[in-house]
């Protein structure tokens, strides 16, 4: 099956009139050495923090996006196929391009590249992210009756902000907010929204967990046996607490209907706990960057005083601030079918990135793609506007984005509410382009009286 682009594309700049353009030698060994290597000494799971702190210091992303610029310019924005360490890649570059990536089904560009499969399936063999085909289908389908994908408002809101409200009360009650505590905090917030109150204290789950994630960075080639042995622990305590959920929890809703054999709904949930501690980073860098914009930061703190219903100023401060900061800076598919791009045809098996972090900041598509302008979430169809996808788009797009939204702004409400961000750590200058990357473990925020 093929799938053609429009006839136009062949009239269309960077279009090459035979085959694929390839990156040639030095153009590759750069790609290497400043975008892929990068990211496996980071870590492609878990970010390592000695190796964050480095690249902070030395704006390790910036000879990043130099790379991909040289690359776009070069080849007037089209696709290029460049080898990476696992085998070729095409990577996309063109707005078009990006627009038919996020369009297409999953049946020809699957979520399930090789690598990323090998890297999440550690931690969550039977995920989503892992799956293809009817499976993928079927557990998408638990994941969206769960999450409450695409409702603006969980149906078990009130009973999050509850458990926010509670966790987020010992952050508070001194003058110092560093980011371990803000993680702890989020964690038995994870916790308890996913499992329930009896999994607040439960670090060592916690622990089982960090440990198959640092193991992802091997994309599952070190300790299989001990991986699969401390997974088959893990899907044993999550089964115990499922069996005794509150309904609001994520479990008992991925329960309260059946799936289909194979499904696994306890399967879909290491990757829930591991995505809304990534919150924990989400929430750290927002506040660092309200902390940075006084003006924001006043009016976001009388959203949170006015108690605003869905808080939409600091939603779009945390949108703002994944857009800035990206969870998932390099979107991965692979193909199933035969693809045409520019007139050229790919073979099923081929694997396609967008470099989204690049491209959400490149100033060409994005006006101040380096400054922190939260209002610009608040504009009518942001939110969809393929050029800013830090939630991905279409088929594979995150479906726990507007619960990750939800407890991320509800958390930044209760820190803001009576405190002023004074004095934060890492000192960011706001006259100029905001740096690539921040040290979000050394965050630490003074609060001082609003
Ligand atoms: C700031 C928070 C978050 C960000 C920035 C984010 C971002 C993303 C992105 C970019 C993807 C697509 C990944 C890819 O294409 O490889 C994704 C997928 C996913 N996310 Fe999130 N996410 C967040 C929070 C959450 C939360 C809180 C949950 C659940 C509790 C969640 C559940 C998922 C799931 C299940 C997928 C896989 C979807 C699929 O394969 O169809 N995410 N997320």
């Amino acid at each position: 099956m093929t799938h053609s682009t429009e006839t136009r594309e062949a009239t269309r700049p960077g279009t090459p009139p035979h085959g694929p353009v390839r990156a040639g030698l030095a153009e590759t060994v750069r790609f290497m050495a400043t975008h892929t290597l990068p990211v496996f000494v980071r870590g492609v799971a878990s970010p390592r923090p000695g190796v964050v702190a480095l690249y902070s210091r030395v704006n390790q992303p910036g000879w990043s996006s130099a790379t991909l610029r040289a690359m776009k310019t070069r080849h007037r924005g089209a696709p290029v196929m460049v080898r990476a360490l696992s085998g070729e890649m095409l990577v996309l570059f063109d707005e078009e391009d990006i627009a038919r990536f996020f369009a297409e089904p999953m049946d020809v560009l699957a979520m399930d590249a090789k690598d990323k499969a090998d890297s999440l399936g550690v931690f969550e063999p039977t995920g989503v992210l892992c799956s293809h085909g009817r499976l993928r289908e079927d557990r998408r389908e638990v994941n969206d009756r769960a999450l409450a994908a695409g409702q603006p408002l969980h149906p078990a809101c009130a009973e999050y902000q509850g458990i926010v409200e509670e966790e987020c009360r010992p952050l508070t009650a001194g003058t110092i907010l560093d980011f371990p505590r803000l993680r702890a905090a989020v964690a038995r917030i994870a916790r308890r929204v996913a499992l329930g109150d009896a999994a607040a204290e439960d670090e060592e789950l916690w622990s089982w967990l960090m440990t198959l994630l640092g193991q992802a960075n091997w994309m599952g080639r070190s300790r299989p046996q001990a991986n699969r042995a401390l997974y088959g622990r893990v899907e044993a305590r999550l089964a115990r607490y499922a069996a005794g959920a509150a309904p609001h929890t994520l479990v008992a809703r991925a329960l309260s209907a059946p799936s289909p054999e194979g499904t696994d709904p306890l399967g879909q949930i290491p990757h829930w706990l591991l995505a809304t501690d990534v919150c924990a980073t989400a929430i750290a860098r927002t506040l660092l960057l309200l902390a940075a914009h006084p003006a924001e930061q006043a009016e976001a703190r009388a959203e949170a005083v006015a108690g605003t219903r869905g808080l939409p100023r600091l939603r779009a401060c945390v949108q703002e601030s994944v857009r800035l900061y990206p969870i998932v800076p390099d979107l991965v598919r692979v193909t199933r079918a035969e693809t045409e791009w520019r007139g050229v045809r790919y073979p099923a098996g081929t694997t396609v990135l967008v470099p989204i972090g690049f491209h959400q900041r490149d100033p060409e598509r994005v006006p101040g793609g380096h400054l922190f302008a939260p209002a610009r979430w608040l504009a009518p169809g942001a939110d969809q506007d393929t050029r800013m996808a830090p939630f991905s788009q279409g088929a594979g797009r995150c479906p726990g984005d507007l619960l990750g939204l939800l407890l991320s702004s509800l958390v930044c409400a209760e820190v803001l509410r009576g405190n002023r961000l004074t004095g934060a750590r890492p000192a960011l200058d706001t006259g100029r382009p905001l740096p690539g990357i921040v040290d979000t473990a050394g965050i630490r925020l003074r609060l001082g009286r609003p």
